[in-house]
């Protein structure tokens, strides 16, 4: 009989305490033997133990989305370096950004960006974790998200602001004569002649619209409707091989995109910060596996969209089109999964970010009422009146090279953009072959390594004693070029 028959014989006749024993013995070794041996050399950073010893600290303060403040409150009890889990130091300095992100660091994402965005083992732009394969991604989309570009799609996007503003416009009527109301899922109050409203959810309408519109040729119908509902198929599978067919029916159901987008970007996190071979066990935690569904839905989102565009072909200047035109350096074009992928990275990386920041900036300026008049100030000044000419577009929705030399709006919109990055998590850099340095200290190969960007864009060295305050104005009396440094909401460096 071989030895691990005879152990094994040995612990099925061991009783139920005995074996939890062991169980909870190996499991507290598995934990310390590591933080003894001390394989990345970074045994002497602070922190706090459980993160020292364990993945499930950082696990559980991004299953509550705490992130960001939590490594926020361990950098202003340690400084600069805290360690937050048994293989990752978050750096929270601006002088560090370039040398982990940037080109000549050599640094390359960690294991985290597979888990972030899944879309069958499909790699993405974004999840990439090789200079060559992004290198290709980024040659293939590079026309797709050129200044020039964006500018040919200003007409789509311009769209969805009139109906976002004729909305608006209609509550504000209705609230000067006192009179509160809903429309779709919205409500909103009246007082002193004004109207009250929580205006993110009309954000996330609005972006989902413009990014569906942009990448699939038709919106999901939520601005004009104010309802987080938009329809996918039943079937992810029928809807991928509907792929081209012109006369393809598919079954579809309802489900509320925005909140399946949100519930989708926690699980993700939680899950990304956690061991690859963890993955699989916690998925099956009933939290997690509701988190799981969302990520499906949202796949399935993005491969309806994708599908019905193809029915209906179109020579409109989008992001699909231009998804489809992009070649790689041998002139191969996307394959359906990789396009499907591609498109999935868009409504994700493309909806909440844009609709958060805008829902943030505008929550800053209506609690700062002199930033808010001196806005309006220059607004008035640059554009006039409004006019109350329902044919006049302009005055419904204004181009951006109307708004590109407004100095104080660009000011308004950075410091938004830096008390509310929503991106604000440290994202994570595996140390290269030879080791990092930064701010003097030698990483070993393989460590981990990020920069919180919501603790950056609160150094008070760089931002000054307010730097919890909206003060646009900083952006003109300050170090420029000390904050330009520090200023990072979409990250810096190739994004390898
Ligand atoms: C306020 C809005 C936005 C913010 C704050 C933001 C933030 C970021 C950040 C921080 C990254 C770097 C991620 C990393 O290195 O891990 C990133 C990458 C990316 N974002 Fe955005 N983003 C915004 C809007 C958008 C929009 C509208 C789109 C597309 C329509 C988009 C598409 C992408 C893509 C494709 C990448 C990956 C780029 C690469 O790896 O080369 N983002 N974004």
């Amino acid at each position: 009989m071989s030895a691990i028959q005879n152990l094994f014989d040995r612990l099925v006749h061991l009783d139920v305490v005995t074996i939890l024993a062991i169980g909870a013995s190996a499991l507290l070794l598995a934990h310390i033997l590591p933080y003894l041996v001390d394989p990345s050399g970074i045994r002497s950073y602070p922190g706090p133990l459980a993160a020292k010893l364990s993945h499930v600290w950082l696990g559980w303060i991004a299953a509550r989305g705490r992130i960001n403040t939590v490594v926020h409150e361990e950098h202003q009890k340690h400084g600069p370096f805290v360690r937050i889990a048994p293989n990752h130091v978050s750096i929270a300095h601006p002088s560090a950004l370039q040398t982990v992100y940037g080109h000549g660091g050599g640094a390359l994402k960690s294991d985290f960006y597979s888990k972030m965005v899944q879309f069958r083992g499909t790699l993405t732009v974004f999840t990439t974790r090789t200079r060559e394969d992004h290198t290709r991604k980024r040659k293939m989309l590079a026309h797709t998200l050129s200044q020039k570009s964006v500018l040919e799609f200003e007409p789509i996007i311009l769209k969805y602001q009139r109906i976002l503003v004729d909305h608006w416009d209609r509550m504000c009527a209705d609230a000067a004569k006192g009179l509160g109301g809903s429309v779709g899922q919205c409500n909103w109050c009246a007082r002193d002649g004004r109207a009250f409203f929580d205006c993110l959810p009309w954000f996330n309408y609005q972006a989902f619209d413009i990014i569906g519109d942009l990448s699939f040729g038709s919106s999901f119908g939520m601005t004009a409707e104010a309802k987080d509902t938009t329809e996918i198929a039943k079937s992810q599978d029928d809807a991928l091989d509907s792929f081209g067919i012109e006369k393809a029916q598919l079954e579809y159901e309802t489900i509320a995109a925005v909140k399946t987008v949100n519930d989708r970007s926690t699980y993700a996190i939680s899950i990304a910060v956690l061991p690859n071979w963890w993955v699989p066990m916690v998925r099956r935690l009933p939290w997690y596996s509701s988190g799981k569904n969302a990520m499906e839905a949202i796949a399935t989102m993005a491969v309806t969209a994708v599908a019905k565009r193809l029915r209906t072909p179109s020579i409109r200047n989008d992001l699909l089109t231009k998804l489809l035109e992009g070649q790689d350096e041998k002139g191969n074009k996307m394959g359906s999964l990789e396009l499907s992928a591609e498109a999935m990275t868009f409504l994700i990386a493309g909806s909440d970010t844009t609709s958060n920041s805008a829902g943030a900036i505008t929550y800053y300026l209506a609690h700062n009422q002199n930033a808010q008049a001196k806005l309006q100030r220059e607004l008035d000044e640059a554009l006039g009146a409004p006019t109350k000419n329902e044919d006049d577009e302009d005055s419904r929705a204004i181009r951006y090279d109307q708004l590109k030399n407004l100095t104080y709006l660009q000011d308004a919109i950075n410091e938004g953009l830096r008390l509310h990055s929503t991106v604000g998590v440290g994202l994570p850099r595996v140390v290269p072959e030879g080791g990092l340095t930064i701010l003097g200290k030698t990483f070993a190969p393989g460590t981990i390594v990020s920069v919180p960007t919501y603790t950056v864009h609160r150094d008070k060295a760089v931002w000054g004693e307010d730097a919890d305050v909206f003060n646009p104005d900083r952006w003109t009396r300050g170090d420029k070029a000390a904050m330009q440094k520090a200023f990072a909401p979409f990250s810096v460096g190739s994004r390898y």
